[in-house]
């Protein structure tokens, strides 16, 4: 075979090469050390003078052909990669967005969130308890032993089951037990607030049968009920959003309480562009085309409660307070019927409810609506 041939049919073949380890061995085929071109170069040490002046140039010259036929080869077929892959990896930016994540945050859910912000910042924790309570923290170590005729009063969901410490299991009819709880597992000093559901056999368009509630508690050394005022005011004022916020407390009763106060409001009324009065709360409800409303029930914790839940009522002293959540939410948020909140409607909870990421933060508000 003439050097001219070997040429041309390696040229030929190596355009003919349609992938790369084709290509390959072809190289090794060629060039490699046992390469048929490289066997040509070997025999050029062995000849004459006068026939390597002729056969040289020409060998070298097959050899340089072939080495720039194989890189040509191989950048043809490399580009050609790449546009396949470029024409196969295209991305189609005409299609839709993915759905937005559909529900809402409940408002019961929202104002908790946004109580428990309130609250942090004035460095109370958030505590819980269960909902099937027994009798003694639900009742008598809240200061209503068995025939004590505020029991009546809690419409209370009994269970068949026996609790320890007497009476029956019940369905917790207000978060204050978890003040026993707190103080017996913490000891003094406590700040705490206790967000939960409660339940109580009543029903109408502000009662029904299971509801939500949060506590407070504070104990430690000389508190006042000039702390509770101010706590209240305080939480009132950065849960409402208004400075002008203005508290009425009135004596009252609740057996775990001594002194006990209820707390009322004031509002001013009016009148909607539908026509309707409302009642918007802010200013003393003692001036003209004003009212109170009452609010929540709360006093300083009475000794007994403090002693019967492991404390020394000489040594600590505290107060609490409890809450309607719901009630807190109708209000910020003008619902009026307490039984929508319950219904599961998809479309009062996309009205009322707000967005995942409207997060209650004191800096950028507690009250932002989605
Ligand atoms: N537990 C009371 C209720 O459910 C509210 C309350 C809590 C009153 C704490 C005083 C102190 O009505």
């Amino acid at each position: 075979m003439t050097i001219e041939t070997m040429g041309s049919e390696a040229l030929a073949r190596i355009a003919a090469a349609d992938d790369a380890a084709a290509l390959e061995s072809l190289r090794v085929e060629f060039l490699g050390k046992q390469g048929s071109v490289s066997a040509l170069l070997k025999t050029l040490g062995k000849m004459s003078p006068e026939d390597r002046q002729v056969e040289g140039p020409k060998i070298h010259a097959l050899r340089e052909s072939v080495q720039n036929a194989l890189a040509e080869r191989k950048a043809a077929l490399d580009a050609a990669a790449l546009a396949q892959k470029l024409a196969a990896e295209t991305l189609d930016l005409t299609l839709p967005a993915p759905e937005v994540p559909q529900g809402s945050v409940h408002p019961v859910s929202q104002v908790m969130d946004e109580l428990a912000e309130i609250f942090a910042d004035m460095g109370f924790a958030v505590a819980t308890g269960p909902e099937i309570e027994d009798d003694w923290h639900n009742f008598t170590a809240l200061n209503m032993p068995e025939s004590h005729p505020a029991r009546a009063m809690h419409d209370t969901f009994y269970l068949p089951d026996e609790a320890p410490g007497g009476g029956r299991m019940v369905l917790r009819t207000h978060t204050s037990p978890v003040q026993v709880r707190s103080m017996k597992a913490q000891g003094a000093p406590i700040r705490i607030i206790a967000p939960g559901r409660v339940y109580r056999s009543d029903s109408d368009a502000t009662h029904t049968p299971m509801f939500h509630q949060v506590e407070g508690l504070v104990i430690g050394e000389g508190i006042h009920l000039g702390h509770l005022k101010w706590t209240l005011e305080t939480f009132l004022k950065a849960f409402f959003e208004r400075e002008d916020i203005v508290l009425r407390l009135r004596p009252s009763y609740f057996p775990f309480t001594e002194p006990s106060v209820e707390v009322d409001v004031g509002f001013a009324i009016e009148s909607g562009s539908d026509g309707k009065d409302r009642r918007v709360l802010g200013g003393s409800g003692d001036e003209p085309g004003h009212g109170w409303m009452e609010l929540l029930g709360s006093g300083m914790v009475n000794r007994r409660v403090i002693e019967m839940s492991g404390l020394d009522p000489d040594k600590c002293q505290g107060f609490a307070f409890g809450v309607g959540v719901d009630r807190l939410a109708m209000l910020k948020y003008g619902m009026d019927d307490l039984r929508a909140f319950f219904d599961g409607d998809v479309r009062w909870l996309r009205h009322y409810g707000f967005s995942h990421l409207d997060q209650p933060t004191l800096s950028a508000g507690v009250g932002a609506r989605a």
